[in-house]
């Protein structure tokens, strides 16, 4: 279940981004404006559930959001769409999940897990800017599952067809939400075209 995400302003703001001298500060703005571009399409098929309401003048019925919502951004790149997706899902509450994959071998390590009580009925949206082998998201999956998840979402700004591939065979239930669709993976992993290392570049930790 792949759903790409297009939208001019996205497309602009990709763009930007991407661009090899764009400062840190606007990294970071870009990256939180596409997150929150991306929210009515990740939450399009979200359920709802009717419930009376009274109006100053009568009562009516209206829909509201059948599950809570839990965010979760894969340390650290997914940090920067988090404000994005809770600027329009402020009542969402927040897991952290800690993951780095291993620069020679590309093999995710797990170094964090905080999550809240409820994430076994909750809908939960995982957030993290770049899909590259998929490894990551995977393992990010399989742990929250483990602790009982059954609604998840994963939401990311640049994935690599790798990247899919993978994640449609290790977990077919979760949709996955992108704003853009890259080439390949380099042999040290990285994205191409892409936009290097979001978490440098989110954080200004880039190594000369
Ligand atoms: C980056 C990115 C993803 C992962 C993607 O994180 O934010 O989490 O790599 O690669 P994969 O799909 O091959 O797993 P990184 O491990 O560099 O950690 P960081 O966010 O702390 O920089
Ligand atoms: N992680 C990144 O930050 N960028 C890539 O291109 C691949 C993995």
């Amino acid at each position: 279940m792949n759903h790409p995400i297009q939208h001019p302003v996205i497309d602009d703001r990709m763009a930007r981004l991407r661009q090899r001298d764009c400062p840190s500060s606007d990294f970071r703005r870009f990256v939180q404006e596409i997150a929150q571009l991306m929210v009515p399409a990740v939450t399009a098929n979200f359920p709802t559930l009717p419930v009376e309401i009274e109006t100053p003048l009568e009562i009516t019925t209206g829909q509201m959001l059948a599950r809570e919502i839990v965010l979760v951004p894969i340390l650290r790149a997914g940090l920067g769409m988090l404000e994005g997706f809770h600027r329009l899902l402020p009542e969402a509450s927040v897991a952290h999940v800690g993951v780095a994959r291993n620069e020679d071998t590309l093999i995710p390590e797990s170094y964090y897990f905080n999550a809240p009580a409820n994430i076994q009925d909750a809908q939960i949206i995982i957030l993290d800017p770049m899909l590259a082998t998929g490894g990551s998201a995977s393992t990010t999956m399989s742990k929250l599952k483990n602790h009982g998840a059954q609604h998840i979402h994963f939401a990311c700004l640049v994935a690599a067809p790798e990247g899919l591939k993978n994640l449609h065979a290790e977990h077919p239930d979760v949709p996955v939400y992108y704003a853009a669709l890259d080439t390949q993976l380099n042999q040290q992993g990285y994205i191409l075209p892409g936009l290097g290392d979001a978490g440098d570049r989110i954080f200004g930790t880039v190594r000369p």
